[in-house]
């Protein structure tokens, strides 16, 4: 008799050779419709699955993990950031919690290098201009846009993508790398990127040319970029978030590109995507995207793979690599 094959649950469509390589190891279910999940749907899967394969957009709080009976021993995200599971209720029910490092921090810098580029210069707002027929001819004074290389970039948060972002600003463009981050860096890494450490974040906002944000969202960062912060930065200043949306206050990051304290800013990420603060849409200062900081698929097919390496660690009761709760 073969023996039965641990039952995973995907919530969302995965690149064909992650599903492919997924079915070879494990009794899977994919999602049919590829719909973001409701509580009801994660409660479900909970009670019938061993492992449950999960992304950004399955909301597992502590409620949804008062399932029960729940079935589920490990839940592994596709994915770096994993704010939306409740990680005290996970282990409170034996659940195991793992992420996907690595493999998708190269893109995410880019996707950050890329906004701060088309901030600064602009690119948003002069792409609609060309589809919108309202180009009226070069002229020397036309959609002038900020220097971007030699200036000076700020990182909040020196994990991976930071210093990934702070490779790129530096060896590429030229910048200064200004940055506060939880873990202090050695020399040797700050070295590498003629990084500057700044004691505290208001240092850092106050000589940054444009702000860069690549930390988690924990009770201690949302809600961090605020009136207050934003007025430490010199006027006409950028910032750029490709972390979580609820780490800045919408209203006064709005309230700042309006009053032009912030020269423009680049979004990839929204508190409460996937809906977005109408009034940035308003603002030709704003550069926003539909949380493409990974999306590639070279690294959605990495990030598949080191879930499901995850997964297999697991049920043949070796190590896990990649357990974050
Ligand atoms: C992922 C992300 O695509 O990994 C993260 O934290 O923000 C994204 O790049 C997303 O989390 C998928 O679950």
């Amino acid at each position: 008799m073969t023996p039965t094959r641990p039952r995973v649950i995907v919530t969302r469509r995965l690149p064909d050779a992650v599903e492919a390589a997924l079915r070879q190891q494990f009794d899977v279910e994919v999602s049919a419709t590829d719909a973001p999940t409701t509580a009801e749907d994660l409660q479900r899967f909970l009670g019938q699955c061993d492992g449950l394969l999960a992304t950004v957009t399955d909301r597992l709080t502590a409620e949804v993990l008062a399932a029960y009976p729940i079935r589920t021993k490990i839940i592994a995200n596709f994915g770096v950031g994993v704010d939306h599971i409740d990680l005290a209720a996970a282990r409170a029910h034996d659940i195991i919690v793992t992420n996907t490092p690595d493999v998708l921090t190269d893109c995410t810098a880019d996707i950050a290098m890329m906004l701060i580029l088309m901030c600064m210069r602009r690119a948003g707002e002069g792409e609609r201009i060309v589809r919108g027929s309202r180009w009226i001819g070069w002229r020397p004074t036309e959609m002038m846009g900020r220097r971007v290389s030699g200036k000076t970039l700020g990182i909040v948060g020196m994990g991976r993508i930071g210093r990934a972002l702070a490779r790129r600003a530096h060896h590429g463009f030229g910048m200064r790398v200004l940055s506060v981050t939880r873990t202090p860096l050695s020399p040797a890494e700050l070295a590498e990127f003629g990084g500057e450490p700044r004691a505290t974040l208001e240092g850092l906002l106050a000589d940054s040319d444009v702000v860069s944000l690549h930390c988690p969202s924990t009770p201690e960062t949302r809600g961090m970029i605020n009136a207050q912060r934003l007025a430490r930065m010199p006027r006409g200043a950028f910032l750029v978030n490709t972390a979580r949306g609820d780490i800045v206050v919408d209203a006064d990051v709005i309230a700042a590109l309006k009053s032009g304290q912030l020269g423009g800013a680049g979004l990839d990420v929204f508190r409460g995507e996937p809906k977005v603060d109408p009034r940035y849409l308003d603002l030709e200062n704003v550069v926003v995207l539909p949380h493409l900081g990974s999306a590639t698929l070279e690294t959605r097919e990495a990030m598949g793979f080191r879930a499901l390496e995850n997964l297999t660690a697991f049920f043949d009761g070796r190590g896990v690599r990649d357990r974050v709760g």
